[in-house]
């Protein structure tokens, strides 16, 4: 069966055409969770990917970040951050707004959620453009931390949002 080290990412991601718009290659990792031993194995890959940044937590993106985040986070035994959807969150908050293709979206987090200089390297399932990543390493920036490192389990590289990543970015399939 897969392990880390024969795990064929891109066998357990499937393309569907036109979602959520005409057009547009939605890379679904769906059938990737559902798949025990490839979910594992992808999680096992990104913590090597990423402990050589000696993060002190982790940060997802809402939603599907929490996905790669939280069961990374229990890998390598570290605490882990959410990074939500606007007004989602309780007690004191800071928040980043940020451009989309048509409009903008707002990110938070806890403003006591990391500590000066803490090392955090921040999650999500997909890099497309780059502006959720970007806007996330801002904002933990904001709140404290240092960002040794970001990283996602898919990169679409024909959008180049690795260039709107000023920290080491790491993924674990492209596309082009
Ligand atoms: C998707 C994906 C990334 C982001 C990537 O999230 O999960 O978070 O878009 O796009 P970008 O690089 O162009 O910013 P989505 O907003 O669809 O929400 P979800 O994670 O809650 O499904
Ligand atoms: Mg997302």
């Amino acid at each position: 069966d897969v392990t880390s080290e024969t795990l064929d990412l891109k066998n357990h991601i499937r393309g569907i055409p036109d979602f959520p718009k005409p057009g547009i290659l939605f890379y679904d990792i769906s059938t990737l969770l559902r798949h025990g031993p490839a979910w594992k194995a992808a999680m096992s890959r990104l913590a090597a990917l990423i402990a050589p940044h000696k993060p002190d937590l982790l940060a997802g993106i809402e939603s599907r970040g929490f996905l790669v985040a939280a069961p990374l986070a229990l890998e390598l035994g570290l605490g882990f951050i959410m990074l939500r959807k606007p007004r989602k969150l309780p007690g004191l908050t800071i928040g980043l707004n940020y451009a989309l293709e048509y409009g903008t979206d707002r990110i938070e987090m806890q403003a006591d959620a990391v500590q000066k200089g803490q090392r955090v390297v921040i999650l999500d399932d997909l890099l497309a453009t780059g502006g959720t990543m970007a806007a996330g390493i801002s904002l933990l920036r904001q709140a404290g931390a240092e960002v040794p490192c970001a990283a996602a389990l898919i990169e679409l590289s024909f959008l180049n949002g690795r260039s709107r990543i000023d920290t080491h970015f790491e993924s674990l399939a492209a596309y082009d």
